[in-house]
C-alpha cells in the first residue's frame, strides 16, 4: 500500500467512525432554514415557511405527525385530547412561523426561555416537550405546514 492510499484509508475509517458513532458532536449550526435576515420581538431569527402550502410536504408532514408522537397528545384528528388542539382559533404562544417552529423545536421551556408567555388559553395545561433533537428543519416546516393545512378545514369535516 502506497503511503497516500493508506492515509486516505486512515481518512476514510475516521470519517466513517465518526459518522456512526452516536456521541459525535452536532455539526455548528447557522440560522434556521427559512430565515428571512430579521430578528423577532424575543431576539429570535424571524422565520418563514419555505414549505408553506407545498402538497408534498403537508404530506410528508402527516407522516411525521402520526409517527413522532405528535397524534398522542394532540389527536388523530388535530382537535386535542390531553394537548391543546392544533386546528381551533387560540394559540397559545401565537401563531406565526417563528414561535411554531421554535415551540416544535424547543419546547415549551425553550421559548419561556426567549421569554415568551401564554398569551393565548387553552383548557390543557402542560408543556410541549422539545423535538429538535429528532427532527431537522426541513420535518419540522413539514409538520407545521400539515397543521396549517387541516387548521383551515371546516370544523365538521372528516379528512381521515
Ligand atoms: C407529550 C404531549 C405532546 C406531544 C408528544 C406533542 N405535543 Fe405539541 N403541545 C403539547 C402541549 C401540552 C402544548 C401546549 C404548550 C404550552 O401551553 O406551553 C402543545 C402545543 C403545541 C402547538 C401549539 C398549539 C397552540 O394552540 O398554540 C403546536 C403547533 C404543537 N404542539 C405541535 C406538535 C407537534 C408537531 C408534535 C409532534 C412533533 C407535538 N406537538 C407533540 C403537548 C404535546
Amino acid at each position: 500500500m502506497s503511503a497516500v492510499s493508506s492515509r486516505a484509508w486512515v481518512l476514510g475509517a475516521f470519517v466513517a467512525l465518526a459518522a456512526c458513532s452516536p456521541s459525535a458532536p452536532p455539526a455548528p449550526k447557522g440560522p434556521p432554514l427559512g430565515a428571512t435576515g430579521a430578528t423577532n420581538a424575543h431576539g429570535l431569527p424571524e422565520l418563514r415557511n419555505p414549505f408553506a402550502n407545498d402538497a408534498n410536504a403537508i404530506a410528508a408532514g402527516a407522516e411525521l405527525y402520526a409517527t413522532h408522537a405528535c397524534l398522542t397528545c394532540h389527536g388523530r384528528q388535530l382537535t386535542g385530547s390531553m394537548c391543546p388542539s392544533l386546528v381551533n382559533d387560540v394559540w397559545v404562544y401565537g401563531d406565526d412561523d417563528t414561535t411554531l417552529f421554535n415551540l416544535v423545536r424547543d419546547g415549551s421551556a425553550g421559548l419561556r426561555a426567549h421569554g415568551y408567555e401564554r398569551i393565548g388559553r387553552e383548557p390543557q395545561g402542560g408543556d410541549m416537550p422539545p423535538f429538535g433533537a429528532t427532527l431537522d428543519d426541513k420535518q419540522l416546516w413539514q409538520l407545521i405546514a400539515f397543521i396549517r393545512s387541516r387548521h383551515a378545514t371546516p370544523p365538521n369535516a372528516t379528512r381521515d
